[in-house]
């Protein structure tokens, strides 16, 4: 809301601004004022190049004065003066509504269809999943890749493993809700070696090569302090989504 402190600043300045052109276009069609008596001001270039005193193209100043009309023609219909509204009732409040307006519209007009369908439904309909994809590539492709796959830290969508579980529900949970996977240091009490040998189990549990003593030493630890969350053969638990 302007105060009418600031609704008189913009109106004052506006119409100075108008008149103070007007004023400057007939204070320099005035061109005598610097006459040399020959036509010229008397500025004189690289020997002979000599600057005229001729008056504006009498068609130039008017577009000039089209200009200022134009001014007053748009304040009259659009508003622009400070508060004062124009005779077309325009506003970019207005406009940014209507268009808000068709938007919303257009939009209702796909989602409507989307929401009586029930998720077997949904599932199954091309348009629907042509709008997913369209979202998909707007709003995930970042994190998980255009093609799903994921990368470090950012899991894949595209295979059968999933952390939180496949039902259409687990999926609504993680995009509507979010997911936060965090694990706690474990390994708080053991010593470097220790670590080591759990980190070798850890990598046997994936099929890694592995030296069998170190993995055999670490396995006891792992059982200890691991296996709640990632379960004895590091299968993890999707209920918490842990890996
Ligand atoms: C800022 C990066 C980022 C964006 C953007 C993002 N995700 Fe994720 N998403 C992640 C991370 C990280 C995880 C793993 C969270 C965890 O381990 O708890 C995840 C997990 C998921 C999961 C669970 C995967 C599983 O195996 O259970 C799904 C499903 C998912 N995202 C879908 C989406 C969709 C759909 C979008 C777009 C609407 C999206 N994500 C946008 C980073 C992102
Ligand atoms: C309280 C539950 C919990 C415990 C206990 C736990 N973890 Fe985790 N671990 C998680 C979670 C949750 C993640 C996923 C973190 C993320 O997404 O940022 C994870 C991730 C990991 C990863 C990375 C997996 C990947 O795909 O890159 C490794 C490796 C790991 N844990 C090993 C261990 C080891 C070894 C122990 C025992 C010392 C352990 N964790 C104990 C919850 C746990």
């Amino acid at each position: 809301m302007l105060t009418s402190f600031w609704n008189w600043y913009v109106i004052v300045i506006t119409i100075f601004t108008i008149l103070a052109s007007l004023w400057l276009l007939r204070w320099t069609k005035n061109a005598g004022n610097q006459d040399d008596g020959d036509g010229s001001t008397g500025h004189v270039w690289d020997e002979d190049l000599v600057e005229l005193n001729n008056p504006l193209p009498r068609w130039w100043l008017q577009l000039f004065y089209i200009t200022i009309i134009f001014a007053f023609v748009y304040f009259a219909l659009y508003g622009g003066l400070g508060n004062l509204g124009g005779y077309l009732g325009w506003s970019q409040e207005g406009q940014y509504d209507a268009e808000m307006q068709t938007a919303i519209e257009a939009q209702e007009a796909v989602f409507s269809r989307y929401r009586q369908m029930d998720n077997e439904a949904l599932m199954a309909d091309a348009e629907a999943n042509a709008t997913g994809q369209r979202l998909y590539a707007n709003s995930c492709a970042m994190c998980h890749g255009s093609d799903a796959r994921g990368a470090k830290g950012f899991p894949n969508l595209a295979d059968d493993d999933w952390l939180y579980g496949d039902s259409f529900d687990a999926v609504m949970h993680s995009i509507v809700k979010g997911r936060v996977g965090v694990m706690p240091v474990m390994v708080g009490g053991l010593d470097d070696g220790a670590i080591g040998d759990l980190v070798v189990y850890v990598q046997s549990l994936s099929g890694q090569k592995a030296d069998a003593q170190l993995a055999a030493n670490g396995k006891k630890n792992y059982d200890m302090l691991c296996v709640a969350c990632h379960q004895a053969d590091g299968s993890g638990n999707k209920t918490t989504g842990r890996r």
